[in-house]
């Protein structure tokens, strides 16, 4: 062992994690270099902090919520009912659209996470998501920010954020495709943290790997700014950055009537909400405290809560958090910088991690065996002083592959969009059979380069001089 390595060691059998090295003499001299880089990598001590503190309120998580600040439902701008609120919703597509022609909106896709449950091999932005073309979720974005660039005439650029784990991947992935026919794609890593078990004690992947994993969308920040993404949007004039995670083919990757409203509240963080569709659904709640918008992720929000119904009969907090939000480009850096008070919170989650016992015999858990700690980008929202959330007609702009099968499945994701695509036909005259789920009995697809929205469709098909006959596998580009 030399020097480095012996402070390294020391460093950690002094904070409790000597079992780091526990396979050390069995290591090769290449193998040992790799385990210490790992292990230097690590800030042991803010680690140490943040296990004592994290595991501590993780037994209490919902003490702390009744006993915390008073959440209750948070405000938003809700979908067009009337004919006032309707030229609301026009005046900011307008705005929205002149910011979008004065090329100053970037797209962001959180890509670095491990799609554990969908169990797919490789990252999920490769995974095959459309009904007709297969096309894979990267590909569909492409087409929207291609559709995007003809339509304001102005080149976009598309952040994709990856992890240590599927960097190499999506960046071949690209290349092999031409990146779509996009210029102005740029990959940049999240960065990692260690995993522990439930006593707080680091865990190894196999006997030279620490059990690594990416550190939440929350990375986002950090990640934007080590990349030096903002100081060239600065330079070049660049001031929204419209964010989305990579699961969701229905996003409105670039969206007018969002931008306007975002821009016209002067905020600095705006996020799109869906109405859940039922008490428990697996997504985030909008609330507000303490006169800052926040979200309760589902596993924070107590049943009863959960449950809760006004005397009207709807859930009272029944606004979902869509993932989708935009960005005031000097906030999103400066949430990216190292300043104390801009920090997010590390949230702790128990996950089945892969790792080896004792012995260094592999180990994969059927059950949570260890705790990984992320950040998450919507702890955003209690540092902006403006900030707004906006309706979405859930159809029209959600519908994540999460799971391998069930709920947020692959089947429900192009259920969804053939459901979606339907209804834009239908709008337009055809006569197509549809059941009363709104499904015709076969797959049709519209690709993002025809339009990305029914408003968008109605107008272009209006202009074309013969209407395609839609049947099984119809495909509109
Ligand atoms: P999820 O919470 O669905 O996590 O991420 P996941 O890792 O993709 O999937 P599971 O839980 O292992 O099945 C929501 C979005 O945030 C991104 C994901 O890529 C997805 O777009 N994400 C998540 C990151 O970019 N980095 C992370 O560290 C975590």
């Amino acid at each position: 062992m030399n020097k480095l390595q012996r402070e390294v060691f020391e460093e950690f059998e002094q904070y409790g994690q000597e079992q780091v090295f526990r396979f050390w003499s069995e290591l090769n001299d290449d193998e040992r270099l790799s385990l210490c880089r790992q292990a230097r990598r690590i800030d042991i001590g803010r680690l140490t902090e943040i296990v004592h503190t994290l595991l501590k309120k993780e037994k209490n998580q919902e003490e702390i919520f009744y006993q915390g600040a008073p959440f209750a439902p948070a405000d938003y701008i809700s979908l067009p009912l009337d004919e006032t609120s309707r030229c609301r919703w026009e005046d900011a597509y307008n705005l929205g659209e002149q910011i979008l022609s004065e090329g100053r909106v970037a797209v962001f896709t959180a890509a670095g996470g491990q799609g554990t449950r969908l169990g797919f091999e490789g990252p999920k932005g490769t995974f095959a998501v459309t009904p007709v073309k297969g096309k894979s979720l990267f590909q569909l974005f492409a087409e929207k920010i291609r559709f995007a660039e003809k339509r304001y005439g102005n080149s976009i650029h598309w952040f994709i954020m990856t992890s240590d784990r599927n960097h190499n991947e999506i960046i071949e992935f690209f290349g092999k495709n031409g990146s779509f026919g996009l210029s102005n794609v740029h990959f940049i890593k999240q960065g990692s943290l260690a995993a522990v078990t439930v006593d707080g004690k680091i865990m190894l992947e196999d006997k030279w790997h620490i059990a690594m994993h990416p550190d939440g969308h929350g990375g986002a920040f950090r990640a934007f700014v080590a990349s030096g993404a903002n100081t060239m949007l600065e330079v070049q004039g660049v001031d929204v950055v419209s964010y989305f995670q990579v699961d969701n083919p229905l996003v409105p990757a670039i969206d007018p009537y969002f931008i306007g409203f975002h821009r016209k509240n002067r905020s600095q963080m705006s996020s799109r909400m869906i109405l859940k569709n039922y008490p428990e659904e697996k997504v985030g709640v909008f609330c507000s405290a303490y006169g800052h918008s926040t979200v309760v992720e589902y596993s924070d929000l107590p049943i009863e809560r959960a449950i809760k119904r006004n005397c009207g009969g709807t859930l009272c907090f029944k606004t979902g958090n869509a993932g989708i939000h935009l960005f005031e480009r000097d906030f999103f850096s400066l949430m990216g910088t190292e300043k104390n008070e801009h920090q997010l919170p590390l949230h702790a989650a128990k996950k089945r991690i892969p790792t080896i016992d004792v012995n260094g015999n592999p180990v994969d858990p059927e059950l949570p065996n260890g705790i990984k700690f992320e950040t998450f980008i919507f702890d955003a929202l209690e540092f902006a002083e403006y900030s707004i959330i906006v309706e979405g007609n859930r159809k029209e702009i959600f519908s994540p592959v999460k799971n391998s099968v069930g709920l947020d499945s692959p089947e429900t994701c192009r259920q969804d969009q053939v459901r979606l695509f339907s209804k834009w036909l239908v709008a337009a005259g055809s006569d197509m059979p549809i059941d009363a789920k709104g499904l015709p009995p076969f797959n049709i697809e519209i690709s993002p380069l025809f339009a990305d929205n029914e408003r968008d469709f109605l107008i272009k098909w209006n202009r074309l001089e013969k209407h395609p006959a839609i049947s099984s596998g119809s495909y509109i580009e």
